[in-house]
C-alpha cells in the first residue's frame, strides 16, 4: 500500500474516532434531560427535607487517596482506576467513589469545627475503567449521602436507608428489594476472617484466580464473588452473624427495628460485601425487579467508622450511601415507565406575518415575567406548522397574533384542547391566560 493511501486511511480512522465518545461514557443529550431532571429534582427536595448540605469535590485527587482508602486488594483499586502522573510529577486520578473525597474535605477543612454532625450530599460524576455493561459505565453519576460525626447511633443508617427508600418510591421505582448485612467491628470481623480462611484452605484449588489472591488479602470478598466455580462455595461458608460480638448484633437489631418502625421492608444477607474495604457494621444494598436485565445495586452504601481514622482524623463515626443516576434511568426505562411530556409549556405564541412576529417577542416577556412558561415557533411562518408545534410541545393555550390583532389591540386565545377561541383585549391577554389555566387544572 502506498505511503498516501496508508496516510488517507489514517486520517478517516482518526475522523471516525474523533466522532465517538469514547468507551463506557456517554453524552447527555436534550431528550435525556427529561429523566435526569427528574431524579436531581426528587433527590434534591429529599436531601433539603433531611437536612443534607451540598459538597462538591475536584474530579481530580491525589491517586493515594484511593490507594490508601479504599482497599488495596479491591477491584477498584487493582485494576478500575484512571491514573495519570502530571506535567508537574504528581500522580492523579480521575475519582472513582465520593466517599474518600468527602472525607478528606471534611478533614482538610475541619467541618467537625462548625458542627459536630455533618449531613452532606454530592451530585458528582465518577470514573472506572470497567468492562461496560447495562447499568454499568465508565463515567457515571452518583447522588451519595455522607453523615459523618456525632455518634455511630443506628438511627443514622436507617436514616441513610430511609431517603435512598424514598427516592425509590419517589421515582416509582417497582419490585424495590433492600439487603442488609453487618461487616462486624475491629473485634468480631478478624475473628470471623480466620474462620472463613480455615474453611476456604480445603478449596483453594477450586477458586477462580481473583479468590485465590483474596483468600489472602481479604477473605470477606470471597462471598462476594459470582464465578461458577467459587459461587456454590458459599453455601457451607461460616455465617458471619453467628459470629457478631454482641456490640455489633444490638447495632445491627436496633437497626433492623428502625426500619420496622419506618416499614422499610429489608432481607438479611449473610454474604453481601461491598466493593470496598473502608465499611464496619452495616453494609447495605438496594435492587429493582427488571426482568431480562441485570443491572446491579441501585443505592449502596453502609458505616465506616474508622475511614477518618485511617485518614489521621479522630475517631468519628460515620455512614452513607450512594446511587447511579445512568442506572436508576436505565431501570426506569426498563420498567417501562412514562415520564410526562415536559408540562411546562403551558402557552403557545403563534404569530401571522411579519409584524405579529416582532411584536410576539414583546409578548412572549409579558408571559415570562408573569410567571407563565411560553414557547414560540418564530422561525416557522405558516400558521398550520406553528399550531402543529404547539400541540407536540403539549401546550394547553395559544395565543396568535396577526395583522387584524395588532391593529386592534387585541389577541385570539384559543384553547387546544377543544379547539374554542376568543379575542380578548392585550392589555387582558395575561388575566385570561391565567383565568383559562386555572380552569384547566379544575
Ligand atoms: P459503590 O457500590 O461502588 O459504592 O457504588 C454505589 C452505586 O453507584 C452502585 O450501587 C451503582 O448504583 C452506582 N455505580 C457504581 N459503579 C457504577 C458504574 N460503573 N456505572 C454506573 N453506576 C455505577 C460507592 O461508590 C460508595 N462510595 C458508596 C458509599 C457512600 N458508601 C458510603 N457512602
Amino acid at each position: 500500500m502506498s505511503a498516501d493511501k496508508q496516510n488517507k486511511d489514517k486520517k478517516e480512522l482518526d475522523k471516525k474516532t474523533m466522532l465517538r465518545t469514547p468507551k463506557g461514557m456517554h453524552d447527555i443529550l436534550p431528550v435525556d434531560w427529561l429523566w435526569w431532571d427528574r431524579v436531581q429534582d426528587v433527590s434534591r427536595r429529599l436531601t433539603d427535607f433531611y437536612g443534607f448540605s451540598r459538597i462538591e469535590t475536584p474530579i481530580l485527587e491525589f491517586a493515594e487517596l484511593f490507594q490508601e482508602n479504599l482497599g488495596e486488594s479491591t477491584d477498584v483499586v487493582q485494576k478500575e482506576m484512571y491514573t495519570f502522573a502530571t506535567k508537574g510529577g504528581e500522580v492523579l486520578a480521575l475519582r472513582p467513589e465520593g466517599t474518600a473525597p468527602v472525607v478528606r474535605a471534611y478533614l482538610q477543612h475541619s467541618l467537625s469545627k462548625t458542627a459536630a454532625l455533618q449531613k452532606m450530599y454530592y451530585q458528582s460524576r465518577m470514573f472506572r475503567h470497567e468492562n461496560p455493561q447495562a447499568g454499568r459505565y465508565r463515567q457515571f453519576s452518583q447522588i451519595g449521602l455522607e453523615i459523618v460525626g456525632g455518634t455511630s447511633d443506628p438511627l443514622y443508617d436507617a436514616q441513610i436507608m430511609l431517603i435512598f427508600d424514598r427516592l425509590l418510591k419517589e421515582l416509582k421505582i417497582k419490585g424495590v428489594q433492600l439487603k442488609i448485612n453487618s461487616m462486624g467491628c475491629r473485634i468480631c470481623r478478624p475473628i470471623y476472617k480466620r474462620q472463613l480462611q480455615s474453611y476456604y484452605k480445603d478449596h483453594l484449588k477450586e477458586l477462580c484466580e481473583d479468590c485465590v489472591r483474596r483468600f489472602e488479602t481479604n477473605p470477606l470478598r470471597l462471598l462476594d464473588c459470582k464465578q461458577a466455580t467459587c459461587a456454590p462455595l458459599k453455601v457451607d461458608a461460616p455465617n458471619f452473624f453467628d459470629k457478631l460480638c454482641s456490640p455489633c448484633s444490638a447495632h445491627l437489631k436496633m437497626v433492623l427495628e428502625y426500619l420496622e418502625e419506618l416499614s422499610i421492608p429489608y432481607a438479611l444477607d449473610n454474604q453481601l460485601v461491598r466493593g470496598f474495604d473502608y465499611y464496619s457494621r452495616t453494609v447495605f444494598e438496594f435492587f429493582a425487579e427488571t426482568p431480562g436485565h441485570k443491572f446491579g445495586a441501585l443505592p449502596a452504601g453502609g458505616r465506616y467508622d474508622y475511614l477518618i481514622e485511617s485518614f489521621g482524623g479522630r475517631p468519628t463515626p460515620a455512614v452513607g450511601g450512594a446511587v447511579g443516576i445512568e442506572r436508576l434511568i436505565d431501570v426506569m426505562k426498563a420498567q417501562e415507565m412514562q415520564l410526562p411530556n415536559r408540562a411546562s409549556c403551558k402557552v403557545f405564541v403563534v404569530h401571522v406575518g411579519e409584524q405579529a412576529k416582532k411584536r410576539s417577542l414583546g409578548i412572549l416577556e409579558e408571559l415570562r415575567t408573569a410567571g407563565i412558561t411560553a414557547r414560540d415557533a418564530l422561525s416557522r411562518e405558516s400558521l398550520k406548522a406553528q399550531m402543529r408545534t404547539a400541540d407536540r410541545e403539549g401546550a394547553i393555550l395559544a395565543v396568535i397574533l396577526g395583522q387584524r390583532e395588532i391593529f386592534e389591540k387585541s389577541i385570539i386565545i384559543r384553547d387546544l384542547g377543544n379547539g374554542l377561541q376568543e379575542t380578548v383585549p392585550l392589555d387582558r391577554m395575561i388575566e385570561e391566560v391565567k383565568k383559562r389555566l386555572k380552569n384547566s387544572h379544575e
